[in-house]
């Protein structure tokens, strides 16, 4: 059957839903590069600019004192705590000035969203107002039923612009893979056998099977003059070619189309393609399979549809290695978009999340050579990432002895905002612990004892955890 119809889309739906937060737990579901700080920094610059063009002129609008910014797909939660850290605290977010801004987490998980409300960094973003919750499908809902506040955002009640976030998320959506052969289109069929959950395996994804034929097709494939004109678009364009039509993230655009009356500005990254040169080299299409499937993104559809739309489209022009960025904007209207432009080039395709998840390949292969210098230079740059914390540790530990008291503060500094950073979803890696064992041996005692009291829960959990309380507070056992 065709790709898009098959019964691989429930399966993955199934897995987010059993699996919960702990899909992300150990990198199952590969979710580093689209949740580190770094990557959230941009997309907040980028946002920022996006709601600085689109500022209401004084005087009108007087009803809609709210920016939103969704979410989809949200996950562990990783990005938005993220975010929220980057777009909040920082002075240099100059659109919300007087202006309420709310970030709305969604999945389609209901067992991700109940961690979420459980989850106590995300509280506190919750008790100011400023985060709510959704369990929104990209694919069939028309409107976001917010948990905290009971509004719904659509196409009715919304004449703000609003901001949309999807990470990894298009990829998880439904696709139909084609290839040209001297001319001619064929569509790339799927043949899937689900495999039985056993105790060694407890994913079917693992287990499953996959076989591929390829069968000539109509140009009229999708019987959508949109949709159509994209497959025509390539038969005319290129004599050989292999690719994926992404269904899923059109649906997506579509449904996003519909939730305001004003701009919606969708920012999407995803491993995938943008510019023709990339895509001309693909060979046939195939379904990759990690914790769930995913496929590679073929961007260049998405910007090809969206054109056709009347998008306005923000691509990097240049080959990405890891991840590839896109932003839309729909009903762009007539303001000046030119210095959001500017900020996406800055921000994502200059010096983006994509150079920032080589810089961390970089720095683990030089991780035994750092110098307390690289190391803060590292922890700045990341925006206090606590993964880059953990490569760097090693060599900290051996110059402890040798700092100088402004470097050592300095790193005091640095280790504190990387502990405020940190993201609890998985005891495994947490930081808490060798952040608090590094505060103590540079005698940083009273930042010490404040993280220890903040996380006394978290603490009381591992028994290195209470030894560790206990060190701090004098033996006081908890
Ligand atoms: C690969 S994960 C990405 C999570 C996160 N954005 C990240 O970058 O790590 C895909 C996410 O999309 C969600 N999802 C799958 N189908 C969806 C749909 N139709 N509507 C909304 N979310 C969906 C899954 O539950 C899962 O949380």
């Amino acid at each position: 059957m065709p790709l898009s119809k098959s019964p691989i889309w429930e399966d993955a739906r199934s897995y987010y839903q059993e699996k919960g937060v702990s899909a992300w737990n150990s990198n199952a579901v590969p979710n580093y590069i689209t949740t580190n700080p770094f990557i959230a920094q941009s997309y907040a610059r980028v946002i920022n600019s996006f709601f600085e063009v689109h500022r209401p002129k004084r005087g009108k609008d007087k009803n809609d004192d709210t920016f939103y910014i969704l979410e989809l797909g949200a996950g562990s939660g990783r990005f938005a705590y993220h975010f929220l850290q980057s777009y909040f605290s920082n002075s240099e977010f100059s659109a919300q000035d007087g202006r309420k801004t709310i970030y709305v987490m969604t999945d389609v998980s209901t067992t991700t969203i109940d961690f979420w409300r459980r989850q106590p960094q995300l509280a506190s973003f919750v008790a100011d107002g400023r985060l709510d919750f959704a369990n929104f499908d990209v694919l069939k809902d028309d409107g976001v039923n917010l948990m905290e506040s009971g509004k719904t955002l659509d196409v009715y009640t919304l004449e703000a612009p609003i901001a949309v976030i999807a990470n990894y998320v298009i990829d998880s959506l439904p696709h139909d893979f084609f290839s040209i052969e001297n001319g001619k289109l064929f569509e790339r069929l799927i043949s899937y056998s689900r495999a039985i959950p056993s105790e060694e395996n407890s994913t079917q994804q693992s287990n499953s099977e996959i076989a591929y034929s390829d069968r000539p097709c109509s140009e009229t494939y999708y019987k959508n003059s949109v949709w159509d004109g994209v497959l025509r678009q390539y038969v005319e364009d290129f004599k050989d070619l292999n690719f994926a039509i992404p269904t899923g993230g059109i649906r997506m655009l579509e449904t996003l189309s519909k939730i305001s009356r004003k701009p919606v500005f969708v920012l999407s990254s995803d491993f995938g393609i943008t510019q023709d040169t990339g895509l001309r080299q693909l060979g046939p299409r195939r379904i990759a399979v990690n914790g769930a499937f995913s496929i590679h993104v073929n961007f260049n559809a998405l910007k090809r549809y969206a054109e056709m739309k009347g998008m306005s489209v923000l691509q990097c022009y240049t080959e990405k290695s890891s991840l590839e960025t896109m932003g839309f904007i729909m009903r762009p209207g007539r303001r000046n978009l030119e210095p959001l432009f500017r900020e996406f080039s800055r921000q994502i395709q200059t010096q983006g999340p994509d150079e920032f998840f080589m810089m961390k390949k970089i720095t683990e292969k030089a991780a035994d050579h750092l110098t307390p210098q690289n190391i803060l230079g590292l922890l700045r740059l990341s925006n206090y990432d606590s993964r880059i914390y953990e490569l760097c540790e090693r060599a900290l530990e051996r110059h402890l002895n040798e700092l100088d008291p402004s470097r050592q503060e300095a790193l005091i500094d640095a280790v504190l905002q990387v502990e405020k950073m940190h993201y609890r979803y998985e005891q495994q890696r947490d930081p808490t612990v060798r952040i608090l064992k590094f505060l103590l041996r540079l005698g940083a005692l009273k930042p010490a004892q404040e993280i220890a009291h903040r996380n006394i829960s978290f603490l009381k959990k591992t028994e290195v955890g209470r030894q560790t309380y206990a060190d701090i507070f004098g033996r006081k056992a908890i």
